[in-house]
């Protein structure tokens, strides 16, 4: 069979002049659940979004698998990382065959049985939950800034320097994307002196393992990165489904919460790589350097392969998920290096948790470089 072109493939409406981009720009999730619309209708399971370069979003199981597991054809330097100087670095974008090596250096810092060493510090670094009422997605944000920093260093980084280090990173773009070296002088050079001090004086927390690592300062920096944001939103919609459905808030259901959370609202709700050679995808040729993108929102909602989608229903939890379809912290050789670290911190947080109530709030997901809610999300202790 010959290969048909990119074009053969469905695509959402395009605008006059700039194809796709505008609305990849300011409204991304109609666009790509309307390209996925179209992908199911045509029995197919990739779309092509026109971004100014060769570009498809495949969202079923065996493209997730593919894009998943083939790290040598589907390549992460060229990705969106790269235009976003926090995420450009580190092991984000080591490609194969460097990758696997740097995985398994920095992995240890990173595994349950380190991360219980951390855990005591943790919770203590808890901040007091409000009497009264309070935005959870604020609340959740410096939560979580001051549990990195007791897992990262014991608590002594500058914390306003932490602060200003990340908050560039939830304004929409092109902030994100922005250079900043002033602001990463300062930050390595706090990280430096921090490593000198545990490479010198001995340490448990995750820098003390890194310090020791070449380019392990890196590594720190850009982890925290991705490590922000993404554990923000996660908890703040964890809190805000537990003041909603407040019978749902017992120590033995709170996995399953978070699993649904971030089935629903996966705050990396889409991964990008670049193809380093031409593919064959079902008799569709896609070129060499197309834009590759996979939808962990998308395969989380899929009408195909879950039952009401759009519900929260933690009791689907009960069964194991669809294969490749559920995929908050990626998947394969490149899964999330803070999958555990963030699963950690979020449940002793909503263990910590009183009864909650909702109150207010506008919980539509925003996605920027991390999919949030536009907030606030105002709830308080249940009298
Ligand atoms: C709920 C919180 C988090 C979510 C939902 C999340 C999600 C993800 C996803 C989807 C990926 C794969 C991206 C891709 O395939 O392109 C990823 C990779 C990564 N995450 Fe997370 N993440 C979270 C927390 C963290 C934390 C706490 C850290 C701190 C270490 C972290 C560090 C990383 C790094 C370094 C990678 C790149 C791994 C590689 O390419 O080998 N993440 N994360």
């Amino acid at each position: 069979m010959i290969a048909s072109d990119l074009s053969t493939l469905p695509q959402p409406p395009t605008r006059p002049g700039n194809g796709h981009l505008q609305d990849w720009a300011l409204s991304p999730l109609p666009l790509i659940e309307d390209g996925a619309r179209r992908a199911r209708a045509a029995e197919m399971d990739l779309f092509r979004l026109r971004l100014g370069i060769p570009a498809v979003v495949g969202f079923s199981p065996a493209w997730n698998r593919r894009l998943l597991g083939d790290l040598d054809t589907f390549r992460s330097a060229g990705g969106f990382s790269a235009v976003v100087p926090y995420l450009a670095g580190g092991v984000i974008l080591t490609d194969a065959p460097l990758h696997r090596r740097r995985r398994q250096t920095i992995n240890p810092s990173f595994g349950k049985k380190h991360l219980e060493t951390l855990r005591a510090r943790t919770q203590a670094a808890l901040p007091p939950i409000p009497d009264g009422e309070f935005d959870a997605l604020a609340w959740a944000d410096s939560a979580v800034l001051r549990l990195l920093n007791a897992a990262y260093f014991g608590g002594e980084f500058d914390s306003q320097l932490l602060h200003s280090f990340l908050a560039p990173l939830r304004r929409p773009f092109p902030v994100p994307a922005l250079p900043r070296p002033l602001l990463f002088v300062r930050v390595d050079a706090e990280l430096r002196r921090l490593a000198t001090r545990r490479l010198t004086q001995g340490g448990d927390d995750l820098l003390a393992v890194l310090a020791p690592v070449p380019g392990g300062l890196e590594e720190a920096r850009v982890s925290l990165a991705a490590a922000h944001d993404t554990t923000t939103h996660a908890l703040a919609y964890a809190v805000w489904h537990l003041a909603n459905h407040p019978q749902w808030h017992t120590p033995e259901h709170h996995s399953a919460v978070l699993k649904e959370t971030l089935r629903l609202h996966p705050p990396g709700w889409m991964g990008s790589r670049r193809l380093s050679r031409e593919l064959d995808w079902n008799g569709i040729r896609l070129p060499r350097g197309t834009l590759a993108l996979y939808a962990p929102y998308l395969s989380a909602r899929d009408p195909q392969l879950w039952d009401d989608p759009q519900e929260f229903r933690p009791q689907r939890w009960e069964r194991k998920p669809p294969a490749w379809a559920y995929l908050p912290f990626g998947g394969g050789e490149r899964l999330c290096l803070g999958m555990h670290l963030a699963q950690m911190l979020i449940l002793d947080v909503l263990s910590a948790l009183p009864p909650l109530r909702a109150f207010s709030g506008d919980d539509t997901p925003v996605p920027g470089i991390t999919l949030g809610p536009r907030g606030p999300l105002v709830v308080a202790r249940q009298s």
